[in-house]
């Protein structure tokens, strides 16, 4: 009798140690996998029966077995896989069902194929459909951005470097960086889709298989753009996972910057939004307290996420060719950052749709620092000064201002003039905020005319 409950019992005489089986078990997380290996099994099933390999009855046998066991599945949910539960891998657990229910046929299954190619197209299958998933999830932060983009349009707000005041910009501008970076994510993840999109299956456990399977076809039945050109590389590479995880790293690092400045944005200090009471909380200690608790997970998360990529890289970087266990270790670092990645893009698409504009005093904030110095500076440009007189004329007025304790736009024509003959009683239009914003009209400036524009141009993007 072959009928040992592991796939692989016959060389062995004595049962493994309890403790080091449930080490070697991965069942209770790759049970995510059990779509992407049914539907890799029933391709595998039909490259055999295409090969002669399988009868048609066997052929059908099988295919019916498969079918049957993902109906229960989704019918049972996770009962069913936890009737199994001392199942190895989810590879193990679907083929040991399929020989129950269909008895010698599903013995022959596993003909010219190994678990290493099996698992290595199982987890291609899974991230190419994750990656379908993120990117609409990415598409509703990106339309809510343009959402409140829109519905805001002539709110300004001071723009920062080294987060001192700088320059006025459009809160739609705002909005609009954060469309830009996520834009880059989906073409990002469209990349390391077409890259995941290639079957190794047919690789089998490393030096490729004996049977007449026509890998070309069964990648056209899985919907694979490829198939793998080296079977060593086939079943060893992970590449596609890191690509993932440094993907969604990617997104992480994009979303955290966002909460920051959402959650500066709301301190006091700031004053410019108020998150609504849906995505905030209190404190247990003191009753005043609104925290941007959503936010801030979504920036602490952003850690969890770099630390899957840089888990990968290191499982990897030191393994011998072909397939070794160590390679297990992929699934619960990408699984886990799909998980996390996705909640919070959903989060955030939540907290976009939260936000208040406090327009007065992000207007205020955007009046007074000194923000239309450079404003100055290209008004004395424009009327023939050099550009680095023009500079140094600006931070003389500047000072003198700091001295009075008033903006640039309450020095008297006079007081200006003083400064400089170039100057014209004009000045005080140039250096309204309207006007500061006005004139950077070149794409991709904050111009509102430009800004206009640029929303147009980003729906059109998301429609395509
Ligand atoms: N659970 C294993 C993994 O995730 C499947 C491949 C096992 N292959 C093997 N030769 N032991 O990598």
């Amino acid at each position: 009798m072959t009928g040992s409950k592991k796939l692989w019992g016959g060389r062995f005489t004595d049962e493994p140690d309890a403790a080091f089986a449930r080490f070697n078990q991965s069942f209770g997380f790759d049970r995510r996998l059990f779509h992407a290996d049914t539907k890799a099994s029933l391709a595998h099933c039909e490259a055999l029966r295409r090969a002669g390999v399988l009868g048609d009855e066997e052929a059908r046998c099988i295919a019916e077995g498969l079918c049957l066991i993902a109906i229960r599945a989704a019918e049972g949910g996770a009962a069913y896989f936890d009737e199994l539960n001392e199942a190895e891998d989810v590879h193990s657990f679907i083929e040991t069902r399929l020989i129950e229910i269909v008895g010698e046929a599903g013995r022959r299954l596993h003909t010219g194929r190994s678990r290493n190619d099996q698992v290595a197209t199982a987890m291609r299958l899974w991230v190419r459909d994750v990656i379908d998933d993120l990117k609409q999830e990415i598409r509703v932060v990106q339309t809510n951005l343009l959402e409140s983009a829109e519905a805001n349009f002539d709110a300004m707000l001071p723009g920062y470097t080294h987060l001192q005041r700088a320059q006025p910009v459009l809160w739609a501008h705002w909005c609009l960086a954060y469309f830009e970076m996520l834009a880059r994510d989906v073409e990002r993840f469209a990349d390391t889709r077409r890259r995941a999109n290639v079957l190794p299956l047919g690789s089998a456990a490393l030096a490729g298989t004996s049977y007449a399977i026509d890998r070309e076809q069964v990648a056209r039945e899985l919907g694979f753009d490829e198939v793998t050109r080296n079977s060593l590389d086939a079943v060893s590479d992970r590449d596609f996972c890191v690509d993932f995880t440094h993907a969604a790293s990617l997104v992480m690092v994009h979303l955290s910057r966002m909460s920051e400045d959402i959650i500066l944005y709301a301190s006091a200090e700031f004053g410019f939004i108020e998150l609504s009471d849906r995505v905030s909380t209190g404190s247990s200690l003191m009753p005043q307290k609104k925290n941007p608790d959503a936010m801030e997970l979504v920036r602490g998360k952003a850690g969890r996420v770099f630390g899957h990529n840089l888990s990968l890289l290191v499982t990897m970087k030191g393994l011998p060719l072909a397939y070794n266990k160590d390679m297990q270790e992929d699934k619960e670092a990408v699984f886990d950052a799909f998980d996390t990645v996705r909640a919070c893009l959903q989060t955030t698409a939540t907290v976009i749709n939260n936000i208040a504009l406090r327009e007065d005093a992000m207007r205020v904030a955007a009046s007074r620092g000194y923000l239309n110095a450079t404003e100055l500076a290209d008004y004395l440009v424009g009327r023939g000064m050099p550009f680095r007189t023009a500079h140094d004329i600006t931070g003389r007025i500047v000072r003198h201002a700091l001295e009075r304790a008033v903006e640039l736009n309450d020095l008297s024509f006079d007081e200006l003039k003083s400064f400089s003959a170039l100057i014209e009683p004009d000045v005080h239009h140039a250096l309204t905020l309207e006007n500061t914003l006005a004139t950077k009209a070149q794409t991709g400036g904050t111009a509102p005319a430009r800004v206009r524009e640029a929303l147009t141009a980003a729906r059109a993007r998301l429609g395509e």
